[in-house]
């Protein structure tokens, strides 16, 4: 293929919002766009998609019918042929959502994978996943999950689940269930519903009002409460950091990366509980691999879409 002339879109379909970008096979970024995420199982959900696309391409001076390649991730378990096995947090028919693009760009190939294998092929791809050996990069966001990259490829596993940390068990003491079905799952505390959920607790323990949450993925107000030192929210952000410790401690003696790369919206409030983190990781992780970095991400949020684009262009 010739990298310089090859079209792709990627589409990063997270819990909130659908991020896109029409990227070139040497991973320059032409346009992008953003709108927020509904129940993905309509035709006219569908339609919507295929409207971004048409949309992206016209912002990037080309026709959609021309794309040579579409990567389209989303935020659940993927087997090889597409067929998705376990979505906890979102509304997704994703063999409807890809008959359609299929239909509707019968000529560019179509590439479905998990979101967090994504983010991690694009940090790999353009970012700052690239390590010879492995590297584990972390999605923190509506969801947690992670993507294992050895040699510059994902790691999907036999059932498409490796790299499912978001629901790998932190808290065997967890009364409530996740959206997984399972109790005490990493996801329950290191995402935006279970930061605030730790702040709310931290704030009825100790009797104090909370500050002003504006919805209930409103993770970024509990990061700027801790910047401005409210004793719950650095609290809540340190808990953060020692679930995550302890989840990374764990696949640290399964992969043993040469890094942990954290992404993802949460990585924004990396400064709050970055901390706690690295200290607790130290305390709990095997000691061969207590000096594995783990450093912020890279590309933002681009980091899906232009994963989901890579991994459509090497079907090329
Ligand atoms: C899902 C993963 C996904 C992650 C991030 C988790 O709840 O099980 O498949 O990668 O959220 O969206």
């Amino acid at each position: 293929m010739d990298e310089k002339t090859t079209k792709a879109v990627g589409i990063d379909i997270g819990g909130t919002s659908i991020k896109m970008g029409l990227v070139t096979g040497r991973g320059e970024v032409l346009a992008t766009s953003k709108v927020s995420t509904g129940a993905l199982d309509s035709d006219g959900a569908f339609a919507k998609v295929c409207e971004g696309v048409h949309a992206l391409a016209e912002q990037g001076g080309i026709d959609a019918g021309k794309l040579d390649a579409i990567g389209l991730d989303v935020p659940g378990v993927v087997l090889e042929d597409g067929t998705l096995t376990m979505a906890p947090n979102i509304t997704l028919d994703l063999a409807g959502l890809t008959t359609t693009l299929r239909e509707a760009y019968p000529q560019a190939s179509l590439a479905v994978l998990n979101d967090a294998n994504a983010a991690a092929l694009g940090e790999a791809w353009l970012g700052s996943g690239n390590a010879r050996g492995g590297t584990v990069m972390v999605t923190l966001g509506t969801g947690v999950g992670a993507g294992v990259v050895i040699g510059g490829n994902v790691i999907a596993g036999a059932h498409g689940a490796a790299g499912e940390i978001g629901h790998l068990n932190v808290e065997p003491e967890e009364t409530e269930t996740c959206n997984c079905g399972c109790r005490g799952c990493l996801e329950q505390y290191a995402s935006a519903r279970g930061l605030i959920r730790l702040y709310r607790e931290e704030c009825e323990a100790d009797g104090a009002e909370p500050v002003a949450i504006a919805h209930a993925t409103d993770a970024l107000a509990v990061f700027e409460a801790a910047r401005g030192g409210n004793t719950q929210a650095v609290r809540a952000c340190e808990r953060l950091g020692h679930y995550l410790a302890r989840a990374l401690a764990a696949v640290a003696v399964t992969v043993d990366p040469d890094a942990f790369v954290v992404g993802g919206g949460m990585s924004g409030g990396w400064d709050t509980f970055a901390r706690a983190c690295l200290a607790h990781y130290r305390e709990v992780a095997v000691s061969a691999c207590k000096d594995t970095p783990i450093r912020p991400a890279s590309l933002g949020n681009d980091a899906g879409f232009l994963g989901a684009a890579r991994r459509a262009l090497l079907s090329l």
